[in-house]
């Protein structure tokens, strides 16, 4: 019966596994809601800036009306602090929203789309769900082999997803690597590079995208309001791209996709740098942190550029859900990533100083 409601390609997509909420841990393993500490969405350990919430206190006396569906002021204030004008900019209900716009707007069924093995998942959901072919390239070292990616494209790809750094994977490609493979692809194909982590690169390895904007008429850089912003449940994200890219993918998009507290909520984090820079300074002492664990109990990760760190857990492929399920029980939500085809690892958010600590005393107990 089912057969007849959604084409194949549809009913083959399996659901993105979200990380665990607190208040399901608590119901399924009896445990109270406060002792609980989750480390499993790479969201941002301060929560929201106080900016942020007042600036939603004030809007909400609007709420009896639509948001402004172009999202004026809120593009307003990513125009002026990228110096990209406003109609080079989309608005996503998250970023998720773009990577899903980017491919309704420029693949058609039976085209295909270029992205790295443990590349994002909703890179393979957003292609399915437009009856679109993935081509998967084996990573290099965990990460993207952009040589071969941009080899792996052929006469029907019509979009490259690429994440820098990439998640669950906390790997980066150089700046000169990046430029290297926007040259090598053909301007016809549509490149998604995904910045959702950009905000926690040390100084030396920031690079400017928004200038590959200006040169590559193809390139759509996307942005997210939900990590080192601290807005994950707000959903806002964005992306930057050449007016004609930015049109076409406006057409497919929601017209009140970010709402209004979100969109009030947004502008004050983007021009909120003491925040910004607290979520920097709590995330790299809680690498640090993590890291220093992760030697002492002898277990391999691979060194991140994100606000997580991915760890090998055990040798057999029974680890990661074995150790994500005895930390549950402990009130410790972090993520398998078996779906990732990497069922020895786990991937932990990098949380606050005692948050960590929780999780490491946990892991001790688990792994003795
Ligand atoms: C690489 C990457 N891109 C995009 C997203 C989507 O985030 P959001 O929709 O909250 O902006 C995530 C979230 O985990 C991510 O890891």
């Amino acid at each position: 019966m089912s057969k007849q409601l959604a084409p194949d390609y549809v009913r083959a997509i399996a659901p993105y596994q979200a990380g665990k909420p607190i208040s399901e841990v608590a119901r399924e393993f009896g445990l109270d809601e406060a002792g609980i500490v989750k480390l499993a969405s790479n969201e941002n350990p301060l929560g929201m800036p106080e900016s942020a919430k007042l600036a939603m206190q004030q809007a909400m006396a609007e709420l009896g009306r639509y948001p402004d569906a172009n999202g004026f002021a809120l593009k307003a204030a990513i125009s002026a602090k990228y110096d990209v004008p406003q109609s080079w900019i989309t608005l996503g209900n998250g970023s998720n929203d773009i990577l899903e716009i980017a491919a309704h707007a420029f693949v058609q069924p039976g085209q295909s789309v270029v992205y790295a093995q443990y590349g994002f998942l909703v890179y393979a959901l957003a292609t399915q769900a437009v009856g679109a072919r993935a081509i998967e390239v084996p990573a290099k070292e965990f990460g993207h082999d952009l040589q071969a990616m941009a080899k792996a494209i052929t006469a029907d790809t019509r979009l490259v997803y690429l994440a820098n750094p990439n998640n669950p994977t906390g790997t980066f490609v150089s700046a000169a690597e990046l430029e290297a493979f926007l040259k090598a692809v053909p301007a016809d194909v549509v490149v998604v590079l995904d910045e959702a982590y950009n905000e926690y690169l040390a100084a030396e390895h920031q690079y400017e995208s928004t200038a590959w904007v200006r040169q590559y008429p193809n390139l759509v850089v996307s942005r997210t309001m939900s990590k080192a912003y601290g807005l994950a449940g707000l959903r806002v994200g964005f992306a930057i791209a050449q007016p004609e890219v930015t049109d076409l993918m406006n057409r497919i998009r929601q017209p009140f996709n970010v709402n209004s507290l979100a969109q009030a909520a947004a502008i004050a984090a983007l021009n909120d740098k003491a925040f910004l820079q607290k979520s920097a300074e709590v995330n790299s002492a809680g690498y640090r942190q993590l890291t220093a664990a992760f030697d002492e109990l002898k277990l391999s990760y691979v060194p991140s550029f994100g606000n997580f760190v991915l760890v090998k857990v055990g040798e057999d492929d029974g680890a990661g859900a074995r150790v994500n399920l005895a930390l549950l029980q402990r009130g410790i939500i972090v993520r398998p990533v078996g779906n990732y085809g990497l069922p020895q690892w786990l991937r932990i958010s990098i949380g606050l100083p005692e948050e960590n600590a929780a999780f490491i005393a946990a892991l001790k107990t688990v792994l003795a």
